[in-house]
């Protein structure tokens, strides 16, 4: 396992451009969620403007999803939708494969095991991941059970540890590690404590910061941080 901490000003920015790498090799990718990814999917819809690039050889995934309709202000979807796939629809258009939440955490969950098994169990060219406050990932939420989950791809979790506080699908720990390259985009001083317990010299694995149970399962997990989120390390 690699752990590569890049502290920088801009980290949406260098996180756009690993997008674009991810991205342009036809790979399968998976998204992150809620706010901070914003930004990047706005630099890499930008670079396909910009230089013309090709997505219709990729596959996006998501990592979770809140158990609401995709056209819902809190669905992982709706923000993709807004910041990435409308901007570049005129352009090119991936593959998108929606989590559907609105299913509800366990028929979502089901269904997108499904939908995993049935394109092959791919191993991700990139899996982009937020942390919260709190150390969680994806929907992988401090000392709950779907921390231990270790057959399944895929599992619904009925109660979410931080706002929004709806029932999510979120992919598990051995699922989000069997890919090339973890990104931990991160920024904000109230993530500060979060990155030092998940990444920091004296972390270790806890079920408590569930983000620090993904980095021993990894091959390498790069965390783009700006100071402010870094301030603690
Ligand atoms: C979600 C995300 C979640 C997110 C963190 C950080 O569905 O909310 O998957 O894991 O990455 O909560 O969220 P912010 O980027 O909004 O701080």
């Amino acid at each position: 396992m690699t752990l590569n901490i890049e502290v920088v000003e801009n980290p949406a920015r260098a996180c756009g451009a690993m997008l674009v790498g991810a991205a342009v090799s036809a790979g399968h990718v998976v998204l992150a969620g809620g706010s901070t990814p914003r930004a990047a999917y706005q630099e890499l819809a930008d670079a396909v403007r910009a230089v013309g690039l090709g997505f219709d050889g990729t596959t996006l995934w998501f990592g979770d999803e809140r158990c609401v309709p995709p056209d819902d202000e809190r669905s992982n979807f709706a923000m993709v939708k807004q910041t990435l796939l409308d901007p570049i629809a005129d352009l090119t258009q991936p593959t998108v494969r929606r989590m559907k939440g609105e299913l509800g955490p366990v028929s979502g969950a089901d269904d997108y095991e499904r939908e995993l098994r049935d394109a092959g169990e791919p191993v991700f060219e990139l899996v982009l991941l937020g942390i919260g406050p709190d150390g969680h990932t994806a929907s992988l939420f401090p000392d709950q059970t779907t921390l231990q989950e270790r057959s399944r791809m895929v599992v619904g979790v009925e109660h979410a540890g931080l706002e929004p506080f709806v029932p999510r699908v979120t992919f598990t720990l051995p699922r989000l590690a069997r890919s090339r390259h973890v990104v931990f985009l991160v920024s904000g001083e109230s993530k500060a404590d979060a990155v030092a317990a998940a990444f920091g010299p004296n972390a270790k694995p806890d079920p408590h910061v569930p983000s620090s149970l993904l980095v021993p399962l990894a091959k390498e997990v790069t965390v783009l941080l700006d100071p402010p989120a870094a301030a603690k390390l």
